[in-house]
Parts: structure tokens; C-alpha cells; sequence
């Protein structure tokens, strides 16, 4: 078996300085298929020899087998986050700060990569432990996704034990090829390549982030001692050395001045880099004038992230286009001639209502200057005066629905103009979509492409319509195949026995949302008990005001929804409530009938799993802070709720409080 190991042995260093010279140096010296030759037969005799299988193994990249939870590990040093420079202003503030200090000084300025900050340990140069920031002194435990990334070593060729920092980020490339991917599913795409990238690592299962196509730039080392450097410049250069990925885009230099030069050159150059950046960090260089300025709090001031401001371009609109959504509201959108905005095309941006298109008095024709809000969603801020079309016209929005031509009418007290016409086509589609939604009936494979085909084609006028769809009413439709119609048919099967409060929520009745669906179904059970229920019955529930219950009781009162209820009914449909009936709970006394507010950002849970538990134990979970709130539970960066909490003298614990308590309940 000495052949077997030494073969082994191979494999392993030919596939990790493949990976080495593809990932990190962008120069590979042998096509994709010899790399996949060799991991499948390091495949192979892993799988008929387990033995030889290692942690560090090359084949780990591949993924291996879902986590139910990412660990929480409390980072050996705090992973801080940087002071902010939005100008040339802060940007000589922070210089002159330096100099007074400490005197000449040598800078690195480096791009600030837009991804996730991630923390890699090694020890005996082996990859062992990394790391999310998390709130900068606890992170998740993410070693198996950070594996399946390439330009980060498994193993590196010294025996040494050191943490390295740095960002992990999805290229440009993977980015439109995911949401690409994405959107032939009819799935939602990414709103950018960090999104992506956090998504992504934050996935249980790690053949899923394999796929992922992640990348890395080490940045930092946590302690110098480990390292044979006096400076910034000589760690990266030693990480460079050791196999390690850094960006090489990095300056030293020796004045402000230069700083501003090379902000202005990437500021030029941002788009034509195969990743996203959002910034310039700006380090004093030597780690003795780093030890000498020390941290504040929350940063070290030995450095400082120039913020790039959100990109603003000119285009033009060359039309505004009308959307009506599932209640009616006619939205105005903007139809642009197609532009690059902060690293992805824009033709079209959201303007809100007629209010708002007046008051910039934007109009067709016209240029006008775009940005991305959060370099997210593309806004139009205002139009170009002096570019304007001599025949341009101010923008009037039309006094009729655009899909059913009835009259459009503005609603006391709202800017939005809506269309009432309860047969509205746009509405019925919008409030089809809104049916098979995930918090709704959840029906898989349902997008909204395919619910506007069965439409147009008649095949479903309201919700009920698809309990009775066929195979034969399926199979005319674009890209249907055998396969996806057996799916869809499961899985509008499958929704019939869903319960009542997503069916309820599903129905779109105006003002219901998500959790008064819950409270209500969860408190009258059947729909049948529902039909008799008065408005001054349902304001009696904590949290639902007059004009949801109104709105509740008109709904159900009207003769076409007993109809459409009973066409369901037909069909199978469930109409009782399957959920755990909170009141019947033994709960714990701890929580029993507490009103309790979450508010804050959590980390061990989502607010979502935080509340469900919370009301398992039989307490309230409500949204405000008011004198009769028990407690509030406050995550990280709380804000005025913890606030009042504090003004009522509200008992308040932290997340750590709060699982600790959890620890103690379930034992
Ligand atoms: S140095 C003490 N260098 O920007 C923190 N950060 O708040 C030292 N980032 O989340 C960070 N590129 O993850 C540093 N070249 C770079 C960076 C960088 C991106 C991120 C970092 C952190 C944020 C700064």
C-alpha cells in the first residue's frame, strides 16, 4: 500500500498547485480536464480506501455532507472594522492626525474588495479553522464552504500556525453567470456580487457553495510575531510567498497626495476589474507606527476606507411605463436606454408615483442622471435641464387602468393612484403570482411566467382555477417537459393540505399580512367558523386594528368569495388550522403570556425562528415597545426601540441572555 500512499501524496500536490497557478496566479498550466482527471481518481481511491482520506484533502473542494448549524467561535483577536473617508477632506484629516502623532509616514493603499471580511486559521500549515466576522467578536465556524473555495490553501509548504484575514467575494464572472442561471429558473437573482457571495457561504451545505465559484484576497495577518515582517508591504509579500492569494494592485507611498492619485486612478479603473470593490483602504505601513496609534473602540486608527461615492451616470428615459400591482397601486416606471451602473446594465428604474416624477420635473426625452440607492436599486435622481428636447412634455399619468380601462382614483390621504376594478386582469395575474408565493400556498415551479401563460391562455381565472389544472393543460406550454409538469402537478397537490393561514394570507385580502394571518387562523380554526366572524370580534386579538378587521369581514362576506371557497373546497383544499394552538400550550413561565419585542440584529437565530420559539413557550411577540412590553430582547445595533424600552425601564437582554435561557429550558 506504500505505492497507494505515495500516489496519493501525488495527487494531492499536483491538484493543489493546479489549483495555485489557476486561482491564485491566473496562470494555468494545464487544461481544466487534466485537473478533473486527477480529482477523480483521488475520488476513486478515496472512495474504496477511506483511509486515505484527509481533511485537507484536494477532494474536499468538491463540498461534502449539509450541516444542520454553523458552529459560533469567539475570534482569538476582535475582527474590527475601519473608519470612513467620504472625501479629500477626511482623507487629509486623517493624515494630518497621523503626522501630528507619529511623524513621517509611509502608507499601503490597497482596494477595498466589496465582499465578506473572513478570518483563516492554519495550523502546522494546515487550513483548520475559518471563520465569518459575525459581530466582529463571535463568528460562524464556515470552514467546509471556505474549503470548497480554490484560491484558498488547503495546506501551505511550512510547518507554521498563524490566522490570516481577508475578503472573500464572488467574481464579476460567477456573479452573471449564477443570476443567469438563476433567472432561467425563474428564481430572484442576486442584487450584487457580495449578496451573492454571503449567500453562498452561508449555505448548510457545502457541495452547494462548491458550485458557488467564490474567491478570496488575504489582506492582514492577526499577529506580526508569526511572521517575518516590520510592515504592511513585507506581511503581504510573505502571503504571497507562502501561496496565499493577495491583491496586487496594492501602492506604498509617502504622501497624502499620492493617496488622492491613486484613489483617482481606481476610482477610473473600478470597472474594469473582474470583481467588485467599494473603496480604497489607506494603512500607515510599519507595524511599530501601527502599535504606536493603537484602536479606538471600534477601529484601529492606524487605518482608514475612502469610500467610493455611489456612482451616478446620465442616460435617457425614453419612456414611462405603468405597472399595477396586486392591489391596484399603478406604479410608474422608468424605461431607460440601457447604461452601466456600479458593475451591472440598468434599463429600467422605479419612480414611485406622479407626485414625485412632477416634483423633479422629469419627463420623456429627457437625459437624466441614475444611481444605485446602496449601489443596490437604480433610482433616477433628476433630469438634465439643460439637455432637455425642446418638445418634451410634462408627464401626466393617464386617468384609466392601463390593463382594464376603468377610471383610476387616488385615495385619500395616498400619493399612489389605484385601479378598483376587482376584475382587473393585471390585478387577478399580480394576485395569482401573490397565491403560489413562498409565505403564501409556497407552490414550487409556479413562477411568474408560467402563471401569465395559463392566463392569457384562460386556463386559470382565479386562484381556485389551479387545483383544477391537467397534464394536458400543461404540456402546450413554453419549455414544459414531462419532468417539470409530474413536479408542478406534486406540488400543486401538495399545497391542498396546507394550512389555513397561508391559504388565508394567500387570498391577498387588503391589509393581511403574514402573522395577523397566523393570529387569526391559529384563534378560529376553519374557514366555515371564520364566515361568521363580526369586526368587533376580531379587534378583541392584540395587534389588529379596525381597518384590518373591516377589511377581513367585507372580504369574506362578499358572495364571489364564498364561490371561489367553495371551489376550493371541491378540490380538497384545506381550511383548518394545523399549526400549534399557542393558547393551548403549556408554554414555560418564564415567557407564558409575556408580551416581548425583538428587535436588533441577531446572529444565533433569525428574528423569524427567535419569534416562533417565543411563541411556542406561549409569549406575545409583538412590534412595538409600549409601557405593557415584558421584555425586549435586543440584538446587535438596536435602535429606538431598545431606546423607549430603556425610557419605560423595560426589562432588555441581549441574545447571549436570551439563548443562555434557551440553553436552560431545552436542557
Ligand atoms: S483592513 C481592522 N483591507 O472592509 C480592520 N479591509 O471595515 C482591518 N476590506 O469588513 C481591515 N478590503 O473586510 C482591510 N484591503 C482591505 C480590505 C478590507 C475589504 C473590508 C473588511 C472590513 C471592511 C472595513
Amino acid at each position: 500500500m506504500a505505492d497507494l500512499q505515495s500516489r496519493v501524496n501525488d495527487l494531492h500536490d499536483l491538484l493543489n498547485q493546479y489549483s495555485y497557478e489557476y486561482y491564485v496566479q491566473d496562470n494555468p498550466s494545464v487544461p481544466d480536464s487534466e485537473y478533473d482527471k486527477l480529482l477523480h481518481e483521488l475520488i476513486d481511491i478515496e472512495t474504496t480506501h477511506p483511509e486515505y482520506r484527509t481533511e485537507d484533502s484536494p477532494t474536499v473542494r468538491v463540498g461534502g455532507s449539509a450541516q444542520s448549524t454553523f458552529e459560533k467561535v469567539q475570534h482569538d483577536t476582535p475582527m474590527l472594522s475601519l473608519g470612513n473617508a467620504f472625501n479629500e477632506e477626511d482623507l487629509r484629516k486623517f493624515d494630518q492626525r497621523i503626522r501630528d502623532n507619529i511623524g513621517d509616514v509611509e502608507y499601503m493603499c490597497e482596494l477595498k474588495i466589496d465582499g465578506l471580511a473572513v478570518s483563516l486559521k492554519y495550523e502546522n500549515g494546515r487550513f483548520v479553522q475559518g471563520l465569518t466576522r459575525g459581530d466582529g467578536t463571535t463568528g460562524e465556524d464556515i470552514t467546509e464552504n471556505l474549503k470548497t473555495i480554490h484560491a484558498i490553501p488547503l495546506k501551505i509548504n511550512e510547518p507554521r500556525t498563524f490566522e490570516v484575514r481577508g475578503e472573500a467575494y464572488m467574481p464579476r464572472k460567477s456573479f452573471f453567470n449564477l443570476n443567469e442561471a438563476k433567472a432561467e429558473n425563474d428564481e430572484q437573482p442576486f442584487a450584487n456580487p457580495r449578496n451573492a457571495a454571503a449567500g453562498s457561504l452561508r449555505q448548510l451545505d457545502s457541495k452547494l457553495a462548491a458550485k458557488r465559484k467564490l474567491s478570496v484576497f488575504l489582506y492582514s495577518v492577526n499577529d506580526f510575531t508569526q511572521f517575518n515582517a516590520d510592515t504592511q508591504s513585507e506581511a503581504l509579500d510573505e502571503l504571497d510567498q507562502l501561496g496565499f492569494k493577495t491583491n496586487q494592485a496594492r501602492q506604498r507611498v509617502q504622501t497624502i497626495d499620492e493617496v488622492l492619485a491613486y484613489i483617482e486612478k481606481w476610482t477610473e479603473q473600478r470597472e474594469d476589474l473582474p470583481y467588485d470593490i467599494d473603496g480604497i483602504v489607506i494603512k500607515v505601513n510599519a507595524l511599530e507606527q501601527q502599535e504606536a496609534l493603537g484602536f479606538t473602540q471600534k477601529s484601529p486608527r492606524w487605518a482608514i476606507a475612502y469610500k467610493f461615492p455611489a456612482e451616478e451616470v446620465i442616460t435617457e428615459l425614453l419612456d414611462i411605463e405603468l405597472s399595477i400591482g396586486r392591489t391596484g397601486v399603478v406604479t410608474p416606471t422608468a424605461i431607460l436606454e440601457p447604461v452601466k451602473v456600479a458593475g451591472t446594465t440598468v434599463s429600467r428604474a422605479s419612480l414611485h408615483n406622479e407626485d414625485l416624477i412632477h416634483e423633479k420635473d422629469i419627463r420623456i426625452g429627457d437625459s437624466v442622471v441614475i444611481k444605485k440607492a446602496g449601489d443596490i436599486i437604480p433610482e433616477v435622481i433628476k433630469s438634465v435641464l439643460d439637455r432637455r428636447p425642446e418638445n418634451a412634455e410634462q408627464y401626466h399619468m393617464p386617468t384609466h387602468c392601463p390593463s382594464c380601462d376603468h377610471e383610476l382614483v387616488r385615495i385619500e390621504g395616498e400619493v399612489a393612484l389605484r385601479c378598483i376594478n376587482p376584475k382587473c386582469q393585471a390585478q387577478l395575474v399580480e394576485g395569482l403570482i401573490h397565491f403560489v408565493s413562498r409565505q403564501a400556498m409556497n407552490i414550487d415551479g409556479l413562477g411568474t411566467k408560467i402563471i401569465q401563460q395559463l392566463y392569457e391562455n384562460e386556463l386559470i381565472k382565479d386562484v381556485a382555477d389551479i387545483f383544477y389544472l391537467t397534464k394536458e393543460d400543461l404540456e402546450p406550454l413554453d419549455r414544459m417537459g414531462e419532468k417539470k409538469i409530474d413536479n408542478l402537478l406534486k406540488a400543486i397537490e401538495l399545497a391542498k393540505s396546507n394550512s389555513l393561514e397561508q391559504l388565508l394570507f394567500g387570498l391577498g385580502i387588503r391589509h393581511l399580512g403574514v402573522k395577523a394571518s397566523q393570529v387569526i387562523a391559529e384563534k378560529y380554526s376553519t374557514m366555515d367558523k371564520l364566515f361568521d366572524v363580526t369586526e368587533e370580534d376580531l379587534v378583541t386579538i392584540h395587534d389588529i386594528g379596525h381597518k384590518l378587521a373591516q377589511s377581513v369581514v367585507t372580504y369574506l362576506e362578499n358572495e364571489d368569495i364564498r364561490a371561489l371557497i367553495e371551489k376550493l373546497k371541491v378540490k380538497n383544499v384545506n381550511m383548518t388550522y394545523k399549526g400549534v394552538k399557542t393558547s393551548e400550550l403549556e408554554g414555560h413561565p418564564e415567557f407564558k403570556d409575556k408580551t416581548i419585542v425583538l428587535t436588533g440584529k441577531l446572529y444565533q437565530m433569525t428574528r423569524n425562528e427567535a419569534s416562533k420559539w417565543l411563541a411556542l413557550q406561549g409569549a406575545k411577540v409583538t412590534n412595538s415597545v409600549t409601557k405593557s412590553t415584558d421584555l425586549v430582547i435586543a440584538g446587535e445595533d438596536a435602535g429606538s426601540k431598545l431606546t423607549k424600552a430603556e425610557k419605560f425601564g423595560t426589562v432588555v437582554w441581549s441574545e447571549e441572555d436570551f439563548v443562555q435561557k434557551q440553553k436552560e429550558i431545552e436542557g
